[in-house]
């Protein structure tokens, strides 16, 4: 069906057995969205008994947006367990269903599938190694582990004794790892001996060891067995979680915490310098991950359910472990890649589980379409309900591939837009209300109000159609809680831009329809096979090399990562430009921060465009690496016009 508006825009209407099955359908989406604006208290207070409570909530909201006073604190007087709440209190009813189906990076290794009464004794064992090597209440513990059972275990048992997890992605260098130890100030690492993936094999304890040499000595590494190899030994500092595991105690008390009480750290990258520490706390951001995971994934009983992001990013937070498992569900974690042994690889985990729902990024969706269909036409599909994406803004054309050739066209599919620090999903279309437009992330959830702003007023622009920034009015339980040790740059990145809102740093469309698209980050974040890289940490390692005087970078658009990285390099006098400068220059990249920041395009650039007061202007940069060089702007304010016409004549190609 094609909008009556944009007859190029189809737009597919719920279908009527996805309807009769949904938990919210297009009535009830008004009426619970009416009830959650109007009068958030009620709502979300009746929304918090989805939790177990140790010390049941009297208080519900309480929250700020005003720069100077920005504060945010959902369900501030209840007490809970978060472990608790994913575990021990399905122990009664689900025992032994499958609550987590690992299928390794080798499919001729048998997949696991551990039950609840299973998970929540491992949970257990865990969280008493953890005190054992000194870890209590409040104490920060790094997580650098693949993509293994063990990395649920670890959260959760952080969670079970109320420590701090930070996760760190696998694919992370030594120092970006070595900046997250000291940036949180972890008392222990938890890393594996190896992280097989595709096939390869990263050396995780090695990459750990390095790091901790910048860490202080106090800092003790468990490391979990994961493919045998051997790995250097520091005693006393190293300890060996295979070993330990045998003794420890199967039970372990979970300890009573406050909801406002930090659950996580997650380190995510900004338009500005370091990666920040992106705080979330128990109570209200366990209730929105599990309520966006049932009502956005329409999660119902005998589903088997796979997101297959990392845990190392906010995805596999909310969607593999903790909404999932606050739901009872069963949560398949995949250790491996979409293309290893064969670019059907997703498809046949779906075939071998019987996967339901099944979410994931544009990226990995655009690289499977180049395959070609037969990868996916030759596995049974016939299980999936509903599929989903995240990340990065899906093309119409990839939409329709997964629409058409994974779904058959019969699963809707939920694209969600959200961010590390909302907790959840705050866009997307609910399977059983709202129609489906490909490329629009379309309605709220509830308690979430998305406003457009005029980007230079700052006014809201309330009519339709319209684009503009995207900011929310108000707060929502899973909303992150402050920047680890730096209020001040929580307050300044996100809320003094536009007074009075939270700033998404997205930009979007509102169509005729009131329907959200979004178009991109409008700062200097990129993404790139949905990986949010800030361009100034990428500049930052590169000028960090001695060759390099000065480098600016950008992103450009790329047929399968979304953006790729376009890096101008101008090097210190007399350094010759070489190929195998750019080689170095690449490697010293992945070194400093790791393979995904691996530039993709390195231009010599004998000048920046620079304004007179010496401000490089971004603008012209992206436009040349956009290959856009019709609407440069204005360029007469530059110190050095002519720097412009060189960057032209010499544009690599992309
Ligand atoms: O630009 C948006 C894009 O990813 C950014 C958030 O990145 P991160 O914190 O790493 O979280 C990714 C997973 C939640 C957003 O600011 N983004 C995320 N989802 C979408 C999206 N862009 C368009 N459509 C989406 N569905």
């Amino acid at each position: 069906m094609n909008s009556p508006a944009h007859p190029e825009i189809r737009v597919f209407p719920p279908a009527s057995d996805t309807v009769a099955r949904a938990h919210v359908d297009a009535a009830k989406y008004q009426e619970m969205y009416a009830a959650s604006v109007n009068d958030p208290e009620a709502f979300w207070g009746e929304q918090g008994k989805r939790l177990d409570w140790i010390k049941p909530y009297s208080q519900v909201k309480n929250t700020s947006f005003e720069l100077g006073n920005v504060h945010i604190e959902w369900f501030g007087d209840g007490t809970l367990n978060v472990s608790a709440n994913c575990l021990d209190r399905h122990l009664a009813t689900r025992a032994d269903q499958t609550a987590i189906i690992f299928e390794p990076d080798n499919p001729d290794e048998p997949a696991e599938y551990i039950t609840y009464a299973q998970l929540h004794r491992r949970v257990c064992r865990m969280a008493n190694i953890l005190e054992t090597l000194g870890v209590r209440k409040g104490d920060r513990v790094v997580i650098y582990l693949p993509m293994i059972p063990e990395a649920a275990y670890a959260m959760l048992a952080c969670a079970r004794i109320g420590a701090i997890h930070s996760i760190v992605f696998a694919g992370f260098s030594p120092d970006a790892l070595a900046a997250r130890i000291n940036g949180c100030d972890a008392k222990l690492v938890i890393t594996a001996d190896h992280a097989p993936r595709g096939g390869r094999k990263t050396p995780l304890k090695s990459n750990a060891d390095a790091a901790l040499l910048h860490c202080k000595d106090t800092v003790k590494c468990l490391v979990v067995k994961r493919t045998g190899d051997q790995t250097t030994w520091i005693a006393d500092r190293d300890f060996d979680y295979n070993e330990m595991v045998l003794e420890a105690n199967d039970y372990s008390r979970p300890v009573e915490v406050n909801a406002e009480d930090p659950l996580f750290i997650l380190y995510t990258s900004g338009s500005t310098g370091q990666p920040k520490g992106v705080v979330h706390t128990s109570g209200g951001y366990l209730l929105y991950a599990a309520m966006t995971h049932e009502i956005t994934f329409d999660y119902h009983e005998g589903d088997v359910y796979w997101c297959t992001a990392d845990v190392g990013w906010v995805t596999g937070h909310s969607y593999i472990v903790y909404g999932p498992l606050a739901n009872g569900a069963t949560t398949l974690m995949f250790e491996g890649v979409p293309t290893y042994p064969d670019a059907s690889r997703f498809w046949q985990v779906c075939e071998k589980h019987k996967v339901t729902q099944f979410y994931t990024a544009p990226t990995a969706i655009r690289a499977l379409m180049g395959q070609g269909d037969e990868f996916v036409s030759k596995c049974d599909l016939s299980s999936l309900r509903l599929l989903g994406s995240v990340g990065e803004p899906i093309n119409p054309e990839a939409w329709t591939w997964y629409h058409e050739v994974v779904g058959k066209g019969k699963c809707p599919i939920v694209d969600t837009w959200w961010q590390t620090e909302t907790g959840g999903h705050l866009l997307t279309p609910l399977p059983g209300a709202h129609a489906l437009k490909p490329g629009a992330a379309m309605k709220p959830f509830f308690g979430v109000q998305p406003v457009v702003l005029d980007p230079q007023s700052g006014e809201e622009i309330p009519e339709s159609p319209t684009e503009g920034v995207l900011c929310l009015r108000d707060s929502w339980p899973g909303q992150m809680r402050t920047v680890w040790g730096d209020h001040e740059r929580f307050e300044k990145t996100y809320f003094a831009d536009y007074k009075g809102y939270y700033f998404s740093g997205d930009g979007c469309r509102r169509d005729e329809d009131g329907d959200y698209w979004i178009t991109g980050r409008v700062d200097d974040v990129i993404n790139v096979s949905g990986h949010r890289m800030g361009t100034a940490e990428v500049e930052s390692a590169l000028v960090a090399h001695v060759a390099v005087a000065e480098a600016a970078v950008v992103g450009y658009p790329h047929e399968i990562k979304g953006q790729g990285i376009y890096c101008y390099v101008t090097l210190m006098h007399e350094q010759e430009p070489s190929d195998e400068l750019k080689k170095e220059l690449r490697n010293w990249v992945r070194t400093e921060i790791g393979p995904i920041a691996s530039p993709d395009v390195i231009q010599w650039a004998p000048g920046l465009p620079k304004t007179r007061s010496g401000k490089i202007m971004r603008r012209i940069l992206r436009k040349i690496a956009e290959n856009d060089f019709g609407s440069l702007g204005d360029t007469s304010t530059l110190a050095d016009p002519s720097v412009v016409d060189d960057l032209i004549a010499n544009r690599a190609n992309t």
